[in-house]
């Protein structure tokens, strides 16, 4: 049931829009953030966040990292949960463990979350599928309500996930009363529109299609983008790799100079996230010494930039989260026209499978 469209990875894509709408349906009032799913007493005598995650479901937990910490001030740390699992990580009880899992059977997902309940620490899932493994194993779920998702490559888990974690963080910063009720009101704002930039307009989509002609060859791409666009840009490169085979990473921005930047040349792909809200002027400059180098420039923005090779516009809004999920919008698109022009299956690409239950 594809609706008419070609690949289901393609219809989730289109589905985003509506199912965060179900998502924040009943959570979101106009001063304050509901989720009557959660103990009351969840995040009493917590004042560190520890997430765990493989995936792309880690990439919804880095980005709400940088959330966490800006909007509800408490410390937030990431971890791949296979990493996670055997480093005799330390735990301690004023730490709430969130792990984020689109099936809820991912197994060093599961692990993970087992071993911080063992010592003793609260838990959050946050899930897509309810009674699964995960959601009967935490003290506390947050279901994504994304609905089935089919395709192997994560689409609209990913956008439900970081919706629920930005609204986690406000929920978090008003309990501890570290926000200003303009500022979340200005959020909640910002929460209400993200629908509105998921939706898929037509000129992107085809302006995607048109530009994946150009990047079947070469020797690899770089994502890159820098606060939580370079989560972003993580998942850009993880969606490209897994449907069409090439060769993508993703960096943030200002590493490029470390090491990455000697690969740069014509045949080496950048996709730039430029976002008009947060820290143009320094991705920019990074940008224009890869393109003092020769690599082909893909810049994703609303603000033009002369140097790119290639351009994607995206709507100017007023919140850095609103053209997150615009470009993510734009990068799954420009994966998907991608694989479909090299001839693979966009749904059930090789080696992959969509739930890994076994480490
Ligand atoms: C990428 C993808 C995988 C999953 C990962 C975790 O498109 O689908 O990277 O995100 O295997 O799966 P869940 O979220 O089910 O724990």
């Amino acid at each position: 049931q594809k609706d008419g469209f070609r690949f289901f990875m393609e219809k989730e894509i289109y589905e985003q829009s509506d199912v965060v709408s179900d998502c924040m349906l009943g959570r979101l009032k106009d001063e304050e953030i509901l989720f009557d799913e959660i103990d009351k007493s969840l995040i009493d005598g917590i004042n560190e966040i520890k997430i765990c995650a493989c995936g792309t479901s880690y990439h919804a937990g880095l980005t709400s990292s940088y959330l966490f910490e800006r909007l509800a001030k408490v410390k937030c740390n990431v971890e791949i949960a296979s990493e996670f699992r055997y480093k005799e990580p330390l735990l301690t009880k004023d730490t709430l463990f969130i792990v984020i899992s689109q099936s809820g059977e991912t197994a060093d997902t599961l692990e993970a979350l087992k071993m911080a309940k063992n010592a003793g620490l609260k838990s959050l899932v946050i899930c897509n599928v309810d009674n699964s493994s995960m959601t009967r194993t935490a003290n506390n779920t947050i279901l994504t309500r994304a609905g089935i998702e089919k395709g192997v490559a994560s689409t609209k888990a990913f956008s439900t996930q970081t919706v629920v974690l930005w609204m986690l963080a406000l929920y978090f910063a008003k309990a501890k009363n570290v926000i200003s009720k303009e500022k979340l009101q200005s959020e909640i704002h910002a929460l209400r529109e993200v629908p509105k930039s998921l939706k898929v307009l037509d000129k992107v989509h085809e302006k995607a299609r048109r530009l994946s002609k150009r990047y079947l060859h070469g020797h690899g791409f770089f994502f890159i983008g820098r606060d939580v666009f370079f989560p972003l840009a993580l998942e850009g490169a993880l969606k490209l790799k897994e449907i069409s085979y090439l060769h993508a990473e993703g960096y943030p921005a200002g590493e490029m100079k470390h090491g990455p930047i000697a690969l740069a040349d014509p045949e080496l792909f950048t996709i730039a996230l430029m976002p008009e809200n947060l820290l143009y002027d320094k991705i920019k400059s990074n940008v224009e010494e890869l393109s003092a180098r020769d690599s082909t420039i893909c810049a994703i923005s609303p603000l033009d930039f002369e140097l790119a090779d290639d351009f994607i516009k995206t709507c100017k809004t007023d919140h850095y989260m609103l053209e997150f999920f615009e470009m993510l919008v734009v990068l799954q698109l420009l994966s998907m026209e991608i694989s479909i022009r090299l001839g693979n299956d966009v749904d059930m690409p090789r080696n992959l499978a969509k739930s890994v239950t076994v480490e």
